[in-house]
């Protein structure tokens, strides 16, 4: 058995069989309990306390044209946490380098159904989505290498900004409501090519990973001033919704200035969770999963489902879009909470 949230788990059963019965409760008070007891809350997560469903579709563009700050990694998460919790989501890997393939643990050599093909060749999205071994509600399409050529590729086309807009407003408009996607998260590349491009004209809204470091808010000017223009000239109803830290180590003095730093400027936009440096969030891309199925009691695990239920929390409410090509096109509400990790059977 090498799943350690399946170690975890059986360690914990095997905990609870052997207690003397007078013990009643077990003994959360130990380092390992408590990390078995939150790594049941994360694998049996919907059971419990399933994640309110968003007023609408949301399609979330995650962009930094910086490289390396955990867009992927927030990507990957955040999408897990969401279907974990009983939201159907689809993430959209625009990079070439198809990390997020990579930590979904989907194929993406060269040849795979890939997001190149609905950019640039003429195949729907549907035909290139391919299911995760996360979660049934998760569904992913992936990037192969071939992507690197696209930016180049897509010049001549015809309305080459809004292939991925329209790519997705087709595949959920095919899709019954019960199908329909709640969540639709794009990891960009680290550029502001036109990959980038269209993810901000595919988006409603953007999620800006920062890392806690030096540096950490150069080029953010760049990037939104890029965002205004996609908004000016491309998409009104694009917006920056969402800050996320990630990679906070607690231990330094210059994290809590650069989160300060970036509370301050931008207010509210920023979640209340922050991401810690945590090993385990690097070493889960290597099994092809996510932290949450690889580590669900880490603290890198339990801190990523936190951001998503705020992250849904501020979902319930949205304003409605202006978004034509969505109008009339709504997610059925999440189907009963059903088991976490581990089931297969498609939703
Ligand atoms: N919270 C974390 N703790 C420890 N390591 C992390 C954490 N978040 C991300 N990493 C690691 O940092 C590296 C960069 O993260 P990631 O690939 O998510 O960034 P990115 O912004 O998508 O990068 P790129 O710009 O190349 O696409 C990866 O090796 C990842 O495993
Ligand atoms: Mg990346």
């Amino acid at each position: 058995m090498t799943d350690p949230g399946e170690r975890l788990r059986s360690s914990l059963a095997a905990d609870q069989a052997s207690a003397p019965s007078s013990a009643g409760m077990a003994d959360f008070d130990s380092p390992i309990a408590m990390e078995a007891l939150r790594a049941t809350r994360v694998l049996h997560a919907a059971d419990q306390d399933p994640f309110p469903a968003p007023s609408r579709i949301r399609v979330i563009t995650i962009a930094n044209q910086k490289g390396g700050v955990g867009k992927t990694t927030s990507t990957v998460n955040l999408g897990v946490a969401l279907a974990l919790y009983g939201l159907r989501t689809l993430v959209i890997d625009l990079d070439p380098q198809g990390n997020a393939s990579t930590a979904l643990g989907v194929e993406h050599t060269v040849g795979t159904p890939s997001v190149y093909d609905a950019l640039v060749g003429d195949s729907s999205l549907a035909e290139v989505v391919h299911p995760t071994t996360a979660s049934p509600k998760l569904l992913c399409v992936p990037a192969t290498i071939d992507l690197a050529g696209a930016e180049i590729e897509l010049v001549s086309v015809v309305a080459r900004e809004h292939r991925l807009r329209r790519a997705i407003e087709a595949y959920v408009h095919e899709l019954p409501p019960e199908q329909r996607p709640h969540y639709v998260l794009i990891d960009c590349p680290p550029s502001l090519g036109l990959l980038t491009l269209n993810a901000l004209v595919a988006g409603d809204e953007v999620l800006i990973p920062i890392q806690c470091e030096y540096y950490a808010l150069e080029g953010l000017g760049q990037l939104l001033n890029n965002i205004d223009l996609v908004r000016q000239h491309l998409n009104p109803g694009i917006s920056v919704r969402t800050i996320l830290l990630t990679m906070y180590d607690g231990r330094t003095k210059l994290a809590d200035q650069v989160a300060d730093e970036v509370r301050n400027h931008f207010g509210d936009l920023v979640l209340p969770a922050v991401i810690p440096r945590n090993v385990r969030v690097s070493e889960a891309p290597g099994y092809g999963q996510s932290v949450l199925t690889y580590d669900p009691g880490s603290r890198g695990s339990t801190s990523y489902v936190e951001a998503a239920r705020q992250l849904a929390e501020r979902g319930v409410d949205l304003p409605p879009l202006e978004r034509t090509g969505m109008a009339g096109v709504s997610p059925a509400p999440p189907v009963a909470a059903q088991h976490a990790v581990s089931t297969q059977e498609s939703q």
